[in-house]
């Protein structure tokens, strides 16, 4: 297998098309014949950082790069920032809305799960500027 780039738009507050970058790296990661256990380790890096930028952010994109030894995903909005990134981290943390947490989001566990599932993870933050998230997944 060779390098394989994918890069994903995702757009803010959009709930109609949440998941959809997630569910189509999942897909062709199937279709690479990547192990079922990575698969499901970068499903949940990807959609819990897919739903932190239509939630949290301006919107973002989300990159994925795929070689034979390793899975990187890079998630990139472009504001409003993290002001403390360690806060963030926490298991329950959450600054989201009464409405996004009747939709059942808010939990404060994506970041959390995301570090979990990584192998290496970095979180980095300027506030009215960006956040970035990147993890990255062994897959040997
Ligand atoms: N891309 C982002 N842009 C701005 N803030 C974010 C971003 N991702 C996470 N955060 C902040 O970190 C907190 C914790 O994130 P997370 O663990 O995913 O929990 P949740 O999304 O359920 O609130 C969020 O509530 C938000 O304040
Ligand atoms: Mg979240």
């Amino acid at each position: 297998m060779s390098t394989v780039n994918l890069e994903y738009k995702v757009a803010k507050e959009d709930f109609s098309k949440a998941g959809e970058a997630s569910s189509a790296i999942k897909k062709t990661l199937k279709k690479l014949g990547v192990n079922s256990k990575i698969i499901r380790r970068v499903a949940i890096v990807t959609y819990e950082a897919e739903m932190n930028i239509v939630i949290h952010s301006f919107g973002g994109k989300i990159y994925v790069e795929i070689d034979t030894e390793k899975i990187k995903i890079i998630a990139r909005d472009t504001g409003p920032g993290i002001p403390d990134t360690e806060k963030a981290l926490e298991v329950g943390y959450s600054t989201a809305t009464h409405q996004v947490r009747e939709l059942g989001f808010g939990a404060g566990m994506g970041l959390p799960n995301i570090q979990r599932c990584s192998d290496e993870f970095s979180i980095e933050s300027i506030v009215e500027d960006y956040t970035q998230v990147e993890s990255t997944i062994y897959i040997q």
